[in-house]
């Protein structure tokens, strides 16, 4: 073999190696990107199914959802308490919600990346996910779709921001795992 033709063999194995070794690297990312929408579409589903098929029907029977549902007979949790109460259940990963303005502090972004990601949010994605130190994070666009919304976060003890108005983008469902 004279030195062009092993050049020429040493780069094609190499290319050949990295063909082999880049969609495999590619497909572990993604399906983990996957997994993070797949969850994160469950979870929405979840929720709405739990506001239109939960809470609406329990009003016309005088049950209301209320923030303190756990001391009030006649009250059941919010959609964002549903959403939360699930993610208390589950031990493999973490699931819960960010605010760009939270109530509650424990729904702020935990990192630089994740604020990005809700920045990106804020741009008109619906949905994105990334890696975070070691762990990958999906999060899921949450809007104002109805007046209500912008009310009782307007009118919240706890709130920093009052001037909420329907449509506009409060924060995200966010889905965080190894
Ligand atoms: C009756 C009051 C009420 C209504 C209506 C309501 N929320 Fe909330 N929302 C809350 C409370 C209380 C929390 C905090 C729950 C917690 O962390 O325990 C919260 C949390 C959130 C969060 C997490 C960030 C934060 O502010 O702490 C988002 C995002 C959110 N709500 C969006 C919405 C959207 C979108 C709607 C309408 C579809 C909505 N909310 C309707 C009371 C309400």
């Amino acid at each position: 073999m004279s030195k062009g033709t092993k050049v020429l063999t040493s780069f094609g194995v190499a290319v050949l190696g990295l063909l082999l070794i880049l969609p495999a690297g590619y497909a572990g990312d993604m399906s983990k990107g996957k997994a993070a929408e797949m969850v994160l579409a469950t979870v929405k589903a979840a929720r709405t199914v739990f506001v239109k098929g939960v809470l609406a029907d329990a009003k016309k029977g005088g049950i209301k959802g209320n923030e303190d549902w756990v001391k009030d007979d006649h009250g059941i949790m919010l959609p964002a308490q549903f959403v939360k109460e699930i993610g208390k259940e589950i031990r493999s990963f973490e699931l819960g919600l960010l605010g760009t303005d939270p109530l509650y502090a424990s729904n702020a972004a935990k990192s630089p990346k994740e604020k990005e990601m809700l920045a990106e949010l804020a741009g008109g994605k619906k949905m994105v996910t990334g890696e975070d130190g070691g762990k990958t994070i999906g999060m899921s666009a949450d809007f104002a779709i109805v007046q209500g919304c912008a009310d009782c976060h307007n009118e919240h003890a706890k709130t920093t921001k009052k001037d909420w108005k329907k449509g506009d983008f409060m924060g995200a469902i966010v889905v965080r795992f190894k």
